[in-house]
């Protein structure tokens, strides 16, 4: 696990060319998950399009009653790079990733992204996920390393993300900065190895969930630096829910494996 320092700004000079500058890694595809995104939905399509112009970009839409899904369709039909998975109602930022892993996985794509839609996540700093998944299997956007940042986040936010962050690293003893952060690059070998159909994971922990299967399967994770913006339209779904639920489950797997090291200490086995 490293954190590679001064990512090159090479990709941004790639703007608008047709160039495949990631052929290497295989075809990439953005999954951006939607519950009521309207105003969100078009211009980050958009950004994340002139960022990378190889990517093709899965809008996983939950059926938002706002009309996200059919403004979404509208993109996909004037771009043959964008696509929308309609999927029948709301359940969960976890379940949508998981219904966009397996559309890509079915159709071939090399690299899958997560990206949200609400501006949080930058399009111009794309790049610097797929330059480091070169050398990686599951690239994390971080926060919390040098040259990360978060802008626009009321304390009681930081707080509370800051927060599960170090309560996670102390339950499972993850060497992660951010675990919780949701702008990803997986290589598509690294979805196959991580068993996403036992993931039950419906809320936010769901990316401590994916985070932690690919340390304990022997993944190269490494966290590159991003700079989060908190969105400017819409709402953030977060709720006491699902902040409880993340709790509950790490609290879980961390007894687990503290049980499993106490009796890998008993029997001499290394876990
Ligand atoms: N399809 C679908 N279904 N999309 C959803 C759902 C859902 O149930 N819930 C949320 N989303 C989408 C939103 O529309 C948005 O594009 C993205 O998922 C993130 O949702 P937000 O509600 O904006 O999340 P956030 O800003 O509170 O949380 C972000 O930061 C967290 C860490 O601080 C996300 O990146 C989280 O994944 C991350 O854990
Ligand atoms: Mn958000």
């Amino acid at each position: 696990m490293s954190t590679p320092e001064g990512p090159s700004e090479q990709g941004a000079a790639e703007k608008g060319s047709a160039e495949q500058v990631f052929a290497d890694l295989g075809r990439i595809l953005v999954i951006v998950p939607t519950y009521n995104e309207a105003e969100n939905v078009e211009p980050i399509v958009t950004r994340i399009r002139a960022a990378v112009p190889e990517a093709h970009v899965l809008v996983a839409d939950d059926n938002s009653p706002d009309g996200t899904g059919e403004l979404a369709d509208k993109l996909a039909a004037n771009d043959d790079q964008v696509h929308v998975l309609h999927r029948l109602g709301k359940e969960g930022l976890g379940a949508a990733y998981i219904a966009g892993f397996h559309w890509g996985l079915d159709r071939g794509y090399g690299v899958l992204v997560e990206h949200d839609a609400d501006g949080s996540h930058q399009p111009e700093q794309l790049h610097r996920l797929l330059e480091a998944l070169r050398t990686a299997d599951l690239v994390l956007g971080s926060r919390y390393v040098k040259g990360g940042e978060v802008q626009n986040w009321p304390k009681s936010r930081e707080i509370l993300s800051r927060g599960g962050n170090i309560y996670t690293r102390l339950a499972l003893g993850v060497p992660l900065q951010d675990a919780t952060g949701g702008y990803r690059a997986f290589r598509r070998e690294t979805l196959e190895g991580l068993g996403l159909d036992q993931v039950a994971s419906a809320g936010y922990c769901f990316q401590v969930d994916l985070a932690w299967r690919a340390i304990k399967a022997g993944f190269r994770v490494v966290e590159v630096p991003i700079t989060f913006v908190e969105r400017e339209r819409g709402q953030s779904k977060m709720s006491q829910s699902i902040v409880i639920e993340a709790m509950a489950r790490v609290g879980r797997w961390g007894l687990a494996y503290r049980a499993q090291q106490l009796r890998g200490l008993v029997t001499g086995k290394k876990v």
